[in-house]
């Protein structure tokens, strides 16, 4: 099996999180069910999915047939870590639980390793289930507490149904208020983390509370400009006989946040699962870069932000 992905770290819950996991944002099917069967085969245990991905009923049912198929992949359903997160439009306590029970229903699960709030905004829903807009194309909020969400969160805890819960998307702001009001901190803030968007401060204070960061996007989800094609990290890559993607995954890896990369193409995977700690020459070459870019914002989804243009 490749090194990086038996490697895992502690969260504040006890529960233990793989390093390398998968990311399933805008896979699909047909693309989706052949990249879920190789990262298993490769060994990765860690899968990366949302209600809101809109393919968490695929996964469920590729899992349903991984599991069927022991003589190629001999894995149960307790050997993965499974996270999902709860949608902007249910964040009342009552949409907490049905859109957490849609959520197992889906996966073919009677339980989540890791269920996060996905982002710290709570959106009234319309007729089709997405963030209701004005007619400025604005996300109109529903003044539902974070403090409420977080509650039903915690519920679902001592229920048993979910090992770990955490958040995604808050800044160390929104973290404080939360932590005010919390009987279980968060275990996790999952975020956008990479050499454009390295958040050193949020790591920081996540670190202090004991909270640990997870890196999205962390190949920059291919928009552009794309820190894979920077100078520093394609140097880095040659010299060190890497791909710039396996040296933006290595930069993460070696700060001790957890990665999910995703890609459509099975090829890739050895790839991105084939992962080393970076030295500190070259840590600190890709933390001299100072291009700044976000590339998950949500002032393009909904005109709201809840960031503060921090980048
Ligand atoms: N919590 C949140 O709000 C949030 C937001 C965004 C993402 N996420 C999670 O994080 C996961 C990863 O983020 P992401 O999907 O935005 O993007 P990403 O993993 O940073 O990048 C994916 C892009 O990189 C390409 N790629 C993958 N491997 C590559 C390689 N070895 N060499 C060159 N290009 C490569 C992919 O193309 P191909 O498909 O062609 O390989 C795709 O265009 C998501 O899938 C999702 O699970 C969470």
């Amino acid at each position: 099996m490749i090194e990086m992905l038996r490697k895992t770290l502690q969260l504040s819950s006890n529960a233990a999180i793989p390093v390398v996991g998968l990311g399933t944002w805008t896979l699909q099917p047909p693309a989706l069910q052949p990249v879920i069967e190789r990262a298993i085969e490769l060994g990765c245990r860690h899968i990366d999915c949302a209600a809101i991905y809109e393919n968490e009923k695929y996964v469920g049912e590729y899992l349903q047939s991984i599991f069927k198929n022991n003589e190629r992949f001999n894995v149960a359903r307790n050997d993965l870590f499974i996270v999902s997160k709860l949608w902007n439009t249910k964040h009342s306590r009552e949409d907490v639980f049905t859109a957490f029970e849609q959520t197992l229903k889906d996966l073919q699960t009677d339980y989540l390793d890791l269920y996060l709030i996905h982002w710290p905004f709570s959106f009234h829903e319309d007729e089709r289930g997405y963030s209701k807009l004005d007619a400025n194309g604005v996300a109109i909020i529903k003044p539902v507490p974070i403090s409420e969400t977080w509650a039903a969160m915690e519920e679902l805890l001592a229920q048993g149904k979910v090992r770990s819960i955490g958040v995604s998307n808050f800044t160390a702001t929104h973290l404080a208020e939360l932590l005010k009001a919390a009987k279980v901190k968060p275990a996790v803030n999952q975020v956008e983390l990479h050499p454009f968007l390295p958040q050193h401060d949020l790591l920081t204070f996540c670190e202090k509370n004991e909270i640990r960061v997870v890196a999205y996007s962390p190949l920059g989800s291919g928009k552009q400009p794309s820190s894979m094609e920077h100078p520093a990290v394609v140097k880095i890559a040659k010299e060190m006989k890497m791909t710039p993607a396996q040296v933006l995954l290595s930069w993460a890896i070696t700060r001790g946040t957890p990665i999910i990369p995703k890609t459509s193409q099975p090829e890739r995977l050895e790839e991105n699962f084939d992962i080393k700690p970076l030295d500190g020459e070259s840590m600190t070459a890709i933390n001299a870069i100072t291009t700044r870019f976000r590339v998950v914002n949500p002032v393009e989804f909904w005109k709201v932000d809840c960031f503060d243009g921090e980048l």
